[in-house]
C-alpha cells in the first residue's frame, strides 16, 4: 500500500518517460553547461536528479566527481548504464527513485543537479525540500527549468488544455519551475547566493513538423497527450495544427532554438 496521492500520476509519467532516450542528444550539451554552471570540482559527491540516460551524471563523473544518478524510469536507468559503459565510468551509482522521497541521507551531497527534471514532480514544495536536505550546509543546487513564455511553457500550457482535467490532488504546472520569481520562493531562506543566466538548447529538425513528430515520439508530455487523444483524431490534428504554430516561432535555418533558465544557489 502507498499514501503517495500522486502514485498514479507518477506511474503515468513512467510510462510516458521511457521513450526520451532519441531526446538525449539534445539535452547532452546542455548538461555540460549544467556542470560547468554549478562549478563541479574533482571528489565531490555529486547528485543528478532526474537523470534520464544519465547525461549530466556521466558529464560530472569525466570531470571527477563521485556522481549518483536518479531517476524514476527504469528504462532510461537501463541506457543510463549504458552510456556509463561506453564513455568507460563504471562506478556511478544508479538508482531507482523519485525526488519526492530520496533515498539518501541529510547532507550527503556536494552537490544536488537536475537538468529539466525535478520540474516534473507534482509537488515543487516537497521535491525542493528533499533536493536540499541531501544537500550539505555550504553545497550548491542548480538547475535547468523551462521558462512558462517560451517554447517548452507554452508547449505545456498547450498540452495542459487538451488532456483531460487531472483529479484533485492536482499536479504543480512544470513551466513555474521557469519563472525566476517562483523559484526564489521555493528555495527561500533555506539557500543564499541565488543565481540566475540563461541558456539556449538547439535542435536540428528539417521541419516544425519534423520536431513535432519527434516530440510525439520521445516528449514526456506529449506522448502521454497522444495516447489520451488516440480515439479523437479531429482534436489531435487541432493539438498538432497548434503546437507546430508555437514550434514555428522558435525555428530558424533547420533549427529549433529554446531558452532555458538557469538556476544557482548556496544551501544556508
Ligand atoms: C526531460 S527528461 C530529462 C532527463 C535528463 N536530466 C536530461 O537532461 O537528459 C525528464 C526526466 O525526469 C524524470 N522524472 C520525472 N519525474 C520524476 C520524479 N518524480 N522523480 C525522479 N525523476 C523524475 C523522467 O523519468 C525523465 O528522465
Amino acid at each position: 500500500m502507498t499514501s503517495d496521492p500522486f502514485e498514479a500520476f507518477k506511474m503515468a509519467q513512467r510510462e510516458a518517460w521511457k521513450s526520451f532516450a532519441p531526446l538525449a542528444q539534445i539535452t547532452t550539451p546542455t548538461a555540460a553547461k549544467l556542470v560547468h554552471f554549478a562549478g563541479v570540482r574533482p571528489g565531490q559527491r555529486v547528485l543528478d536528479v532526474g537523470c534520464g540516460t544519465g547525461v549530466v551524471a556521466i558529464t560530472a563523473r569525466r570531470a571527477g566527481a563521485v556522481v549518483t544518478g536518479l531517476d524514476l524510469t527504469p528504462e532510461l536507468l537501463a541506457v543510463a548504464k549504458e552510456n556509463a559503459a561506453i564513455a568507460e565510468v563504471d562506478d556511478i551509482a544508479w538508482k531507482k527513485g523519485d525526488v519526492e522521497s530520496l533515498p539518501f541521507r541529510d547532507g550527503e551531497f556536494d552537490v544536488v543537479l537536475s537538468q529539466f527534471a525535478h520540474m516534473f514532480a507534482p509537488r515543487p514544495e516537497i521535491a525542493i525540500k528533499e533536493m536540499l536536505r541531501v544537500l550539505k550546509r555550504g553545497g550548491t543546487i542548480a538547475f535547468h527549468t523551462w521558462p512558462p513564455e517560451l517554447m517548452f511553457g507554452r508547449m505545456f500550457a498547450l498540452v495542459a488544455q487538451y488532456m483531460p482535467p487531472p483529479p484533485d490532488p492536482k499536479p504543480a504546472p512544470p513551466g513555474q519551475w521557469g519563472d525566476p520569481n517562483v523559484v526564489l520562493q521555493r528555495l527561500g531562506n533555506f539557500v543564499r547566493d541565488v543565481t540566475f543566466d540563461r541558456g539556449v538548447q538547439t535542435a536540428p529538425a528539417l521541419s516544425p513538423q519534423h520536431y513535432r513528430r519527434m516530440m510525439e515520439q520521445s516528449g514526456g508530455p506529449i506522448v502521454r497527450l497522444l495516447q489520451s487523444l488516440k480515439d479523437d483524431p479531429a482534436r489531435m490534428a487541432e493539438f498538432r495544427r497548434a503546437y507546430e504554430g508555437i514550434v514555428a516561432q522558435y525555428f530558424d535555418r533547420n533549427v529549433v532554438h529554446q531558452d532555458f533558465l538557469m538556476t544557482r544557489a548556496i544551501k544556508a
